[in-house]
């Protein structure tokens, strides 16, 4: 058996009058009709109703509720739990042939089958348009399920170690021994696919809990793994109460690794109650996070501003500037900045704003409420500050759906609080920042970049003369995890460019790679006389 040849799944371009937006469509009408949806917790194959309901509401119409979950109790994880552990007796057993074929069908099953209903679910549930639901709830999810079997086959079959007379040596690649909790964000369906599949695809069983405002489309993700034979007990489906549910399963011995996508300051605190936790566990847990990131754009006087501005617009806006890669501060040359300026409000002005249902709107609603109040106080901090002076957006309404308008920012201070600081626990924000520079201070400018903020997730840096772009990628060597050049700080593509950020932003462990399927082995040396 081998992995057949892997290629990025072709993106659906949804074209007015097409068949697939009209699939599209009458999948969201579908959804709409059928909500809300009720999702059960699963566990070792059991959908089981505690009746603790908890709800994901429509962003874009928070009158409306879109599902209807069942909150995990204290008995339901200790369940989970121990039917994780009996459920990875076999499924370690099973050949990896075995186990990448079920996510190699799962990506054929989403490809073909369940591809609008997971759209659906990502646009009505997450606020996405429909291209970015197709970037990540089709593209990327597909991509990780058949890179990740591709990388897997790889690493199996390395045999580092040489052999001497008499002696045979090899290596085994165990699964973690326990099992791995996965807790997923909202902002991406693909990464909630992933956090548990990679883990799972290298012989590891999975406690996954899903954000509470992406828990349809996690379902679906689930459904479809289990039509594609993914065995009962392998991912336990475990909404709810995050704290609680997290102080249990980190309370458990077998606790073997945190796979985690979301917050600076949850990770933090996660890794603090691990370390705290130390001696119960049998192993040291492997801990593999990525959080917040103040992703840059370096925009040098020789950079096509036309580009600059385009991949700025696209960067700090799409999905309203909430993805994990979104730019957030921006550093213009002044010799160019009349020009960037002008085009940026020209460009900033053409974004409609709505609900995404509707294929002519771009932007789209913030994810909830409490993220609606914080951008509200980011802005109106900007607006009594005196160094910030906002030049476009700054509006806000929460009447019908949560909508803060694309905001932008200029600020004399390169140290100010928007730039600079994670603000309110928020870094994923429609809200950028820029700051003008002298063109002659490039350099120092580059050494700014990198001292100004504690992320390094992605940057991006805009020039044509190849000296300034030496100099940039050498300045900024460790401001970002994922460094792009003339092209936005967002958009990695699986098996293109491996994604991850360092410093306060993740342990880098690159989704999208052999990286991040190391840490969830544990080799073991065999050493064989004959
Ligand atoms: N991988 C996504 C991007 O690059 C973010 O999670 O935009």
């Amino acid at each position: 058996f081998k992995i057949p040849e892997i290629r990025n799944e072709p993106m659906k371009t949804y074209s007015p009058h097409s068949e697939e937006r009209a699939k599209l469509q009458a999948a969201l009408k579908e959804l709409r009709k059928k909500a809300p949806i009720e999702i059960p917790i699963l566990v070792n194959g059991e959908e089981i109703r505690t009746g603790k309901i908890e709800e994901q509401r429509i962003p874009s119409d928070h009158a409306t509720v879109l599902a209807k979950y069942h909150a995990a109790d204290h008995a339901t994880i200790d369940k989970a739990i121990k039917g994780a552990l009996t459920a990875k007796v076999n499924w370690e057993a099973l050949p990896f042939n075995d186990r990448a074929t079920i996510f190699l069908k799962a990506a054929d099953l989403l490809s073909v089958k369940y591809r609008y209903k997971l759209l659906a679910a990502t646009m009505l549930g997450q606020g996405k348009n429909a291209w970015q639901a197709e970037i990540d709830a089709a593209a990327e999810l597909i991509d990780f399920w058949r890179f990740n079997a591709k990388y897997a086959q790889e690493i199996y079959q390395q045999q580092p170690p040489i052999n001497s007379p008499g002696v045979w040596n090899r290596v085994e690649y165990r699964p973690l021994e326990g099992f791995v909790y996965a807790i997923a964000p909202f902002n991406f369906t693909a990464i909630g696919g992933n956090l548990p599949s990679a883990p799972a695809l290298m012989g590891n069983v999975v406690l996954l809990k899903p954000s509470p405002s992406a828990v349809l489309s996690n379902w679906i993700v689930l459904e479809i793994l289990r039509e594609a034979g993914l065995p009962d007990g392998v991912i336990q489906f475990v909404p709810g109460p995050a704290e609680d549910i997290t102080e249990q399963i980190l309370k458990s011995p077998d606790f073997a690794s945190l796979h985690f996508t979301g917050s600076t300051h949850v990770f933090k605190k996660l890794w603090r109650d691990i370390g705290n936790n130390i001696e119960i566990y049998k192993s040291y847990p492997r801990i593999v996070g990525e959080t917040g990131g103040k992703n840059f754009h370096v925009i040098h006087e020789s950079a096509n501003i036309e580009n600059a501005v385009l991949q700025t617009i696209r960067g700090a806006f799409e999905y309203a500037g909430q993805k994990c890669s979104a730019t957030s501060r921006v550093y213009v040359a002044d010799s160019v900045w009349d020009k960037f300026r002008t085009t940026l409000l020209t460009e900033h002005a053409k974004i409609k704003i709505g609900p995404v249902e509707d294929f002519k709107n771009f932007y789209g609603p913030v994810i909830h409420k409490a993220s609606f109040e914080k951008i509200k106080r980011y802005i109106e901090w900007a607006k009594d500050d005196a160094s910030s002076e906002i030049i476009a957006g700054g509006i806000y309404d929460d009447s019908k759906g949560y909508f803060v308008h694309p905001t932008i920012i200029v600020t004399s201070d390169p140290n100010s609080k928007t730039i600079a600081e994670e603000i309110f626990g928020q870094v994923h924000l429609p809200v950028l920042t820029i700051y003008v520079y002298k063109s002659e201070d490039y350099e120092k400018t580059l050494d700014l970049v990198n001292k100004t903020s504690e992320y390094a997730l992605t940057g991006a840096l805009f020039a044509q003369d190849r000296y300034a772009i030496l100099l940039g990628h050498n300045k900024l060597r460790n401001a970002s995890g994922n460094f792009y050049l003339n092209e936005k700080s967002t958009g990695a593509m699986v098996g293109q460019q491996p994604f991850g950020g360092a410093r306060a932003s993740g342990t880098n462990d690159k989704a999208g790679s052999a990286t991040l399927l190391y840490r969830f082995i544990s080799m073991r040396t065999i050493k064989e006389n004959f």
